[in-house]
């Protein structure tokens, strides 16, 4: 029994091998013909011979090479790129890339590195980016510092590092990215920063460290792009830490799971001295907020307080003339003036989207924001019976609107009439129920964009669109027409200088040979996902060279002469149609075949019928239709049998008539 057992397992083992050695045999995928290639994944143990000696950019990941040396990659001397995550290397050896002077960018993240050698890095001219991410280093002098003079980011994350102090003679003066998220750094100290001096406009990542002390001074006139204390659980440590430096953002939002401190402004107090112009503060929450818990961000540009469970911003806030953009999302207003607009008074960017609660937009809450150009109140619950003029009382300069993803709102005419200078509005997925028979758009002169996808829409009515002579971009998906059809006369006759029409989804039977006839810029016409018959493309028949999407309708036979229509477009999507192969559809899979540099997604343009070619994809199909050769030869014969027997015939007819003579 027992020796059964072990052939038995000794069989799977050898399976199991059979295995390995079978996926040897896979190949990489190329991306770019002698360039890019794939190799991801494929148990690989060295660099495929079939790999070319010209490639530049190799992803290697998840295969197995514990050591790397100078003959690992010694043929591809081309290398640019080399991603060489999780491949379960140890040991990087001695001038490992020595002939790859161009190489610019290697990843080894997720490697569990026991031993790099000085020179591991040797060789390439300008070694830009290094990963070294999940590595398993914590300490920064494993890292070899020859050849990295000219490194721009350096990617530290999720590794055991505890201080964050360089060896002396590492090169830094070119780095502007810098990542240490996710490690154990609790102290940062004046020597740590001070061989950072070189590094200007440096991107500098704390994220997810619980930093516990910085020392006085320690970032003194220190000058950064941004800094990142994210997940830090008491932000007056890290403001007091910041003192006297500057930074373009700073970010200081936090996490979920997080058990931080509440802010308080006496926690905000260092900021005063720290010269910043954006700040993210996502996710806490503010004890006893009032006016003076921002004292210290009146010179702000940008100011980010998503999720910070906010019911109101307080009145009375003064100083902060400077700030631009204010996000506002994931918070809990009921009503729009509780924003306190009035206290940001340049502001251009407003966001305030997926509002928890059911908000009121009130009456002329932002008429102070006389510069406000981009407005997002997406996904808050918003309804209005009578939208919007009251609402966005005196925004003379907005010029984007997203209103999408909200409750019901009804318009009436010249509903926008407050915002003449609109150029992007979004409307889709919310309900609008227009009260007017003219247009609700009237007078958005130079509105360029308008999604209007969802909406259910009355599209019987002709002049909702009127009084929108620029407008570019129209996005009509899944709003139904009366009868599935789009009459003669219909609500696109008074956008002529439509370019991209979006007509999916909308249940359409049929399309009037004219519906489209004013629209004569259009470049992109959608129409998938709708259940349009073959001769729908009639309504086409004036446009040139468009991008024409057909994709999953009820097209079964293209009559020849529509080809030509179809023949004069420059891309065209047909897939998903149930297409008929048959002798009846002939003229239409000859022309497929000699167009199919015009077609898109071919793999999923098949026959529907008959049953025996159901599946087979259109550009395999091979009809037969008409006579065969022997068809025609047997025909040939047959008339020539014929004529003769003709003329034998008439010859013995007349010389029977003639033989009394
Ligand atoms: C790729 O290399 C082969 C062999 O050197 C060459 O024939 C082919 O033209 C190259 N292809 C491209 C796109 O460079
Ligand atoms: C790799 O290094 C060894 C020892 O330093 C050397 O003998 C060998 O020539 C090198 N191989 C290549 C391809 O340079
Ligand atoms: C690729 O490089 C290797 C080693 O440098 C060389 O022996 C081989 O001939 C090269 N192959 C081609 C196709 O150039
Ligand atoms: C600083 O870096 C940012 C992005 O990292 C870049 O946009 C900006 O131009 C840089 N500024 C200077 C002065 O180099
Ligand atoms: C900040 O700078 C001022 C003036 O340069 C100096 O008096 C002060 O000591 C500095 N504070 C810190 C914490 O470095
Ligand atoms: C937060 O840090 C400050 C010093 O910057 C300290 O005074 C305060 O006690 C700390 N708070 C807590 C709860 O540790
Ligand atoms: C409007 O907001 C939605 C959801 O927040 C977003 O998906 C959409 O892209 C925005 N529209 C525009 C035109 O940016
Ligand atoms: C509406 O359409 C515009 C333009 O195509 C697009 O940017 C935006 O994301 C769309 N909105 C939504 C909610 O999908
Ligand atoms: C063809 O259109 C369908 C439906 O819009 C889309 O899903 C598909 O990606 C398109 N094919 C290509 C190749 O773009």
């Amino acid at each position: 029994m027992a020796p059964r057992v072990s052939c038995f397992l000794l069989a799977i083992l050898f399976s199991a091998s059979c295995e390995v050695i079978a996926s040897l045999d896979q190949t990489c995928t190329e991306k770019e013909a002698n360039k890019t290639y794939n190799c991801e994944n494929l148990g690989l143990r060295e660099i495929p011979d079939t790999l070319p000696n010209t490639t530049e950019s190799l992803e290697f990941g998840f295969n197995f090479l514990p050591t790397i040396q100078n003959t690992t990659f010694s043929r591809l001397i081309n290398l640019i790129f080399l991603d060489l995550t999780r491949c379960q290397i140890n040991w990087v050896h001695e001038d490992t890339f020595q002939s790859h002077h161009q190489l610019n960018t290697i990843v080894l993240t997720g490697n569990p590195l026991i031993f790099m050698a000085e020179t591991s890095f040797n060789g390439p001219k300008s070694l830009k980016h290094l990963f070294l991410i999940q590595t398993g280093i914590s300490n920064l002098d494993f890292i070899p510092v020859h050849n990295l003079e000219n490194l721009e980011s350096l990617h530290l994350g999720s590794n055991h590092i505890s201080s964050i102090k360089f060896p002396e003679n590492f090169p830094t003066q070119n780095l502007k990215v810098l990542d240490f998220q996710n490690n154990a750094i609790h102290y940062l100290s004046r020597e740590d920063i001070k061989v950072l001096r070189q590094a200007t406009n440096l991107s500098l990542n704390f994220n997810g460290n619980d930093i516990k002390g910085i020392e006085p001074g320690a970032f003194h006139s220190k000058i950064f792009q941004s800094l990142n204390f994210g997940g830090a659980f008491n932000l007056s440590v890290i403001l007091n830490g910041l003192r006297n430096s500057t930074t373009q953002s700073l970010w200081l939002g936090t996490f979920e799971d997080i058990d931080d401190q509440e802010l308080t402004s006496a926690m905000l107090e260092g900021l005063c001295e720290v010269s910043v112009e954006s700040i993210n503060l996502q996710k806490h929450h503010f004890s006893g907020l009032s006016s003076t818990t921002f004292r210290c961000f009146t010179q702000l540009r940008e100011l980010d307080l998503t999720a910070t469970h906010l019911q109101e911003l307080p009145s009375g806030i003064e100083g902060m003339n400077s700030l631009k953009k204010l996000v506002l999302n994931v918070n809990i207003f009921d009503q729009l003036c509780q924003i306190n607009a009035a206290s940001f008074p340049s502001l251009t960017d407003l966001y305030i989207r997926g509002n928890m609660r059911k908000l009121d937009l009130g009456a002329g809450c932002l008429e102070k924001l006389e510069n406000l150009q981009k407005l997002d109140l997406s996904h808050s619950d918003i309804e209005a019976s009578d939208c919007c003029n009251l609402q966005l009382k005196n925004l003379l300069h907005l010029q984007y609107l997203n209103l999408s993803h909200n409750s019901p709102l009804g318009l009436q005419n010249q509903a926008f009439e407050e915002c003449p200078q609109l150029e992007r509005l979004d409307l889709a997925f919310t309900h609008l129920r227009v009260n007017a028979p003219q247009s609700p758009f009237q007078n958005l002169r130079l509105l360029q964009v308008l999604n209007l996808s969802h909406c259910l829409l009355d599209t019987s009515n002709q002049h909702l669109l009127a009084g929108l002579p620029n407008l570019r971009h129209l996005n009509l998906q899944g709003n139904r027409f009366p009868d599935g059809s789009i009459p003669k006369a219909n609500l696109l006759q008074t956008v002529g200088s439509l370019e991209v029409l979006i007509l999916s989804f909308c249940d359409l039977l049929s399309i009037d040979q004219q519906a489209f006839h004013s629209l004569g810029k259009l470049s992109h016409v959608d129409l998938s996902q709708n259940s349009l018959p073959g001769n729908s493309i009639d309504a086409l028949s004036h446009l040139k060279g468009i991008y024409l999407n057909l994709a999953a309708n009820s097209i079964q036979v293209i009559p020849p002469r529509l080809l030509p229509i179809l023949s004069q477009q420059s891309t065209i999507n047909l897939s998903h149609n149930p297409l008929e192969c048959t002798c009846s559809n002939v003229r239409f899979i000859m022309w497929y075949k000699e167009n199919l540099h015009k077609l898109e997604g071919s793999e999923e343009t098949t026959c529907a019928s008959p049953p025996s070619l159901r599946g087979v994809k259109l550009s395999d199909v091979k009809l037969s239709c008409g006579m065969t050769a022997v068809g025609i030869f047997f025909l040939i014969v047959f008339l020539f049998l014929f004529t003769i027997l003709l003329i034998f015939s008439v010859k013995y007819l007349l010389r029977k008539k003639y033989q009394h003579i």
